[in-house]
């Protein structure tokens, strides 16, 4: 299959909508990252995006929808998830609320529930809007591997499994949205994002959902390894940072390429810096970005980790995930 990347005109998005109805999938761009979508009412349309993506049948995927209103549609509201739409969408958030008949089994991998998101993305709202019916998307990158942030890195992992990719330029905020399941009174972050818990604070005291071994997950996304590059990862965090130099001239006598992912200061030996920019802001944006650059000229990498605290923690748990666990 030949696939085309196009520039987000009127037409193309138009061409994109046929080939959603023909149940070939098509990436887009939001906020956050890439998504690869499908028409959330065709089982055969999911079922593509899922073989697309090499994705785990027992992994649902988020449905988005041009604006909040359409909720209703697809899932049984709750007062919290009221609340928490009105405030934070659109943007980078993705509400799950108990599901309605309307929604494919496919979607939700048999779950009850239903991940909603409304994107605060010109071209998304534009192609959700020109469908006008609920697009399931996941990220548009191959099982496990880091997220595309741009329409270039969606083609090195897609080209020629799908038909059209949107261009949108860069994503803005570089990680995937926070998950947060809103069926109860209390919210509960499954996925740490942009939207953190102190950004709940003024709405109610959120929960930060962990996997404990031997259970199983409450998000089944959790279970898999995530962000992987093509090489070998090793977070470095602050405190760690003077044994840095010393590790990565180590690893060069070895014999390995060896770079670094940090801001400007963390690292000044000779091993090439892929920026991780200069806020933790930036550090999200650049990630998965700076991840598939690097990997390509590099058997190791060493990656700065943020302080653990608001939108880092989010950041932490991307770079811990695409580490595999390995720290200095
Ligand atoms: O920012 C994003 O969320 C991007 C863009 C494209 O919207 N999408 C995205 O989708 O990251 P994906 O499929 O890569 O990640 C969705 C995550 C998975 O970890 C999945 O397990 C979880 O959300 N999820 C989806 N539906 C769920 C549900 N009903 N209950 C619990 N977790 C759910
Ligand atoms: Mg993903």
């Amino acid at each position: 299959m030949q696939t085309r990347l196009l520039p987000p005109g009127p037409e193309n998005l138009e061409l994109g909508r046929q080939f959603l109805l023909q149940d070939l999938p098509v990436a887009f761009p939001t906020e956050t990252v890439y998504g690869l979508g499908a028409d959330a009412r065709s089982e055969q349309g999911v079922r593509a995006v899922f073989e697309a993506k090499g994705r785990p049948a027992d992994n649902p995927l988020i449905v988005h929808l041009a604006d909040p209103g359409q909720i209703g549609e697809c899932a049984e509201w709750t007062p919290l998830g009221r609340t928490l739409a009105r405030a934070l969408m659109p943007g980078p958030v993705t509400l799950v609320l108990r599901k309605k008949p309307t929604v494919s089994p496919a979607v939700t991998a048999g779950l009850d529930t239903v991940g909603l998101r409304v994107p605060d993305h010109p071209v998304a709202h534009a192609f959700l809007q020109c469908c006008g019916f609920p697009v399931a998307a996941p990220s548009a990158n191959t099982s496990s591997r880091p997220s595309p942030t741009t329409a270039e890195a969606v083609l090195e992992d897609l080209k020629g499994r799908i038909p059209l990719i949107l261009d949108g330029g860069p994503c803005r905020v570089g990680i995937e949205s926070s998950v947060i399941d809103v069926t109860g009174d209390r919210p509960v972050i499954l996925r740490p994002g942009r939207v953190t818990a102190e950004d709940l604070a003024a709405f109610a005291e959120a929960e930060t959902y962990e996997l404990r071994p031997g259970e199983s997950p409450r998000s089944p996304g959790l279970k898999y390894r995530h962000y992987a590059p093509a090489c070998e990862a090793v977070l470095v965090r602050p405190e760690r940072r003077e044994l840095l130099e010393e590790a990565v001239r180590q690893a060069m006598q070895e014999g390995k390429r060896v770079s670094v992912l940090a801001r400007p200061g963390f690292y000044a030996g000779e091993a090439p810096l892929f920026s991780l920019g200069q806020t933790v802001d930036d550090m999200a944006r650049l990630l998965f970005f700076s991840l598939r650059a690097a990997e390509k000229e590099s058997d190791l990498l060493f990656v700065e980790a943020p302080e653990d605290s608001g939108f880092g923690r989010a950041v932490l748990n991307r770079m811990r995930k695409a580490c595999g666990g390995r720290e200095l």
